[in-house]
């Protein structure tokens, strides 16, 4: 076991990386058998009634650990009398974890919390497993799911940014890291020397390329902006539903699975309205709770998406026991993104989709009604039955709507551009040919409207 977790550490720093994740989980052959710790020291300043029991936060990282392609054999949580700066959880908890990895043949532990990379090290001493935390779980998971070039780089660079923490911290680790070349005891200062460096050039020929794709990808903005389809940007916790509601209202593949973090790249598609209006709707990465500081920085470019949105959709899983909390967490999100929900309905007007109601039972669903004044508009529904989406689509379109201009206009023959622009950008409600031209009564967002009449 000793040998194996050496082994797979050393395809580490120097050994170059690659965006398909950390490395932990690429042995060949057969799976990684996982064991999920979640630590739980009982802090009594926290609001009782607003957090989530031990054993959800287990459930949650053991559902993370499902992302990645791995055999769980099991978790628990561990309760923590106190923070041993050492190895976290008690000695003889980490003598029992040691029997049970050997018992049920442990590959990789992976303990739901930050580690420091002394407390790693000692962990995997102690219990002769490989021990990960939350925060190369969650890589991993990104590593695995980035699908566009901006996506892996992201992943790679809050990669690397980890691995340099860990290096600045700690030499000793990075000597473990690298085991195997002598028992001396691995490299010397050179050695650390020249890992920090190629990791720093990494870094900065990644936000060179980062910067390169981002440009790009504001320039494709631009240019949907003149479109001007409104945007719609679906947001959500983990698993709440949102590629299976983008499906079922777009019809278009996305990858939808029982899986955490599906999605991580924006996916959009054009859409039309019953009304005739189009929008583009936009699925977004899902968010979880606590999710470390140095990921939300690098996934800050994927999430500002949703700040352009002219509607935002918060698709929450009205069925799960943690929703209300899960709500929470996402606002809170969307408040660092400067996406504030207002007690007087300003800002990006938002929708609740309280999805997966198929799950519920009537009671469960009549108690839905809102519970909260700030969100005026709602729809419960399903994307997997599609019960509920009609009103979910009427929503978007009236709120489509209550800031159009209402206009009556004839355009001559000759001007086929304007009748050309007000097919593709108005919802037209009335359309005559008479002796002047074509008689239009239509509906047209007033920027838009703006816009195109200084063109002509
Ligand atoms: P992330 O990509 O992790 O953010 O997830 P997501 O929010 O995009 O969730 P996704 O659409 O992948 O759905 C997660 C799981 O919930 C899948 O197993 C879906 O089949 C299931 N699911 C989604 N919508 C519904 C629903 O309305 N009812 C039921 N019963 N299951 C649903």
């Amino acid at each position: 076991m000793a040998n194996k977790t050496d082994d797979r550490s050393a395809k580490q720093p120097g050994g170059g990386w690659s965006t398909e994740g950390l490395g932990y989980l690429q042995d060949e052959g057969a799976k990684q058998r996982v064991y999920v710790v979640h630590p739980y020291l009982r802090d009594r300043r926290e609001a009782s009634h607003l957090k989530r029991s031990p054993e959800a936060r287990l459930d949650e990282a053991m559902g993370l650990a499902l992302a990645i392609d791995v055999d769980l054999v099991g978790g628990e949580v561990t309760h923590l009398r106190e923070r041993r700066p050492a190895t976290l959880i008690g000695l003889g908890k980490v003598d029992e974890l040691k029997a049970m990895v050997e018992e049920e043949e442990i590959d990789l532990l992976i303990f739901d919390c930050e580690l420091s990379p002394g407390q790693q090290r000692n962990l995997e001493r102690g219990t002769k497993c490989k021990v990960i935390d939350r925060t190369a779980l969650i890589l991993e998971i990104f590593g695995a799911r980035a699908s566009t070039k901006e996506g892996e780089l992201q992943v790679e660079l809050a990669h690397l940014e980890y691995q340099r923490s860990r290096l600045v911290r700690s030499w000793t680790h990075l000597e473990r890291q690298r085991g195997g070349s002598g028992f001396m005891g691995g490299p010397g200062e050179t050695q650390i020397e020249a890992d920090r460096r190629i990791i720093a050039e990494r870094i900065t020929r990644i936000k060179r390329q980062l910067e390169q794709v981002t440009r790009t990808r504001t320039l494709h903005r631009a240019r949907r902006q003149k479109a001007p389809y409104p945007v719609v940007a679906l947001v959500g916790y983990t698993n709440a539903g949102k590629s299976t509601l983008f499906n079922r209202l777009t019809k278009a593949e996305v990858l939808a699975e029982d899986m955490l973090f599906a999605t991580l790249d924006p996916t959009m598609r054009a859409l039309e309205m019953p009304s005739g209006k189009r929008i583009i709707l936009s699925d977004t990465v899902g968010f979880i709770s606590e999710l470390p500081t140095t990921l939300v920085a690098a996934f800050r470019a994927t999430l500002e998406e949703v700040c352009e949105a002219d509607i935002i959709v918060h698709v929450r899983d009205a069925s799960h026991p943690d929703s209300e909390i899960q709500k929470l967490d996402v606002e809170e999100v969307l408040a660092d993104l400067g996406v504030e929900i207002t007690e007087e309905g300003e800002g990006t007007p938002t929708i609740e989709a309280l999805n997966k109601v198929d799950l519920m039972s009537e009671e469960e669903q009549a108690a839905l009604v809102t519970k909260d004044d700030r969100i005026r508009h709602m729809a419960a529904l399903s994307g997997l039955t599609g019960e509920g989406c009609d009103r979910l689509i009427a929503t978007i379109d009236d709120l489509l709507g209550t800031t159009d201009l209402h206009m009556e206009l004839t355009v001559p023959y000759s001007d086929g551009a304007t009748q050309a622009w007000l097919h593709a950008n108005s919802s037209i409600l009335r359309e005559e040919h008479g002796e002047e031209g074509v008689t239009f009564e239509f509906n047209v967002d007033p920027i838009a409207w703006a816009k195109f009449s200084q063109r002509h």
